[in-house]
């Protein structure tokens, strides 16, 4: 169940090029996160900026904390980048459907791109059995280390070929031939477009995380809808990323 508090700086610390990690202590929060699900955080009481809708990377139960990994993109993350550890932020948690973890899977692959990438940590964690998993980036990596404890195929493709395979994520899992029951991913619309039409040819289901503008992510100013359609059928209907998503079966989504 989603709850507001104020949530403390535990860590924080810039961990890529324009990229920043932040640890926020977050009692009666943590325990109920759902990979794949987000949070909102607003700097300062009465401020005119809207919330910021930022993906939960990393989950810490013993220490009731949650890490979210974020990009400068604008005022509100500027100044966020600037805060220090103690102060606080007032946290709007967890929001959103997240992944469904599927226990029958032998083995998952994991395929993330850009600032899709950090939501991805948390399920890799948690996620049983074998997994394979690519992530893309346009240069330099970040969340490298952490990823690594997660799965022996960890595969890197970099646009400039500054790290791994130089090409898209897409033609590294083509390169390596992934290979799995079940896709989970989270990036770019377009990357996720042909990430859903490679698993519909190898026909596997596909959870895929959609990246919308948000506003009030709770359902209830529709900035960001996206249109869904139940498999088998044609007809199809708005859904909200915020509320219905941002998880979506790959299969549903009208591209
Ligand atoms: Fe307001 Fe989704 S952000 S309905």
């Amino acid at each position: 169940m989603k709850r507001m508090i104020k949530a403390s700086i535990v860590t924080h610390e810039k961990i890529g090029e324009n990229c920043w990690s932040m640890w926020l202590k977050a009692p009666g929060i943590t325990e109920g996160v759902i990979p794949g699900q987000f949070a909102h955080i607003k700097l300062k009481q009465g401020e005119k900026l809207l919330p910021r809708p930022l993906s939960i990377c990393e989950i810490d139960r013993n220490q009731k904390a949650l890490r979210i990994v974020y990009a400068v993109v604008g005022n509100g993350t500027k100044d966020l980048s600037l805060m220090k550890m103690g102060e606080e932020v007032t946290l709007l948690s967890p929001l959103g459907n997240g992944y469904d973890i599927k226990a029958t899977a032998q083995k998952s692959i994991i395929v993330g791109g850009g600032m899709g990438i950090p939501p991805l940590l948390e399920l890799s964690k948690r996620i049983p059995g074998e997994k394979e998993i690519y992530l893309g980036y346009a240069s330099t990596p970040f969340l490298q280390k952490d990823f690594e404890e997660h799965s022996e195929k960890l595969r890197i493709a970099t646009d400039d070929g500054s790290y791994g395979y130089t090409g898209t994520v897409l033609d590294a899992m083509n390169y390596y031939h992934a290979d799995g029951d079940v896709v989970y991913s989270c990036g770019p619309r377009p990357m996720l477009q042909k990430i859903s039409e490679w698993a519909k040819q190898k026909g596997i289901p596909a959870q895929i995380s959609l990246e919308e503008r948000m506003a009030c992510g709770i359902g209830a100013c529709l900035v960001c809808t996206c249109k869904i359609k139940k498999e088998k059928e044609e007809d199809w209907q708005h859904q909200r990323v915020c509320s219905d998503g941002p998880v979506f079966n790959s299969k549903e989504v009208v591209w």
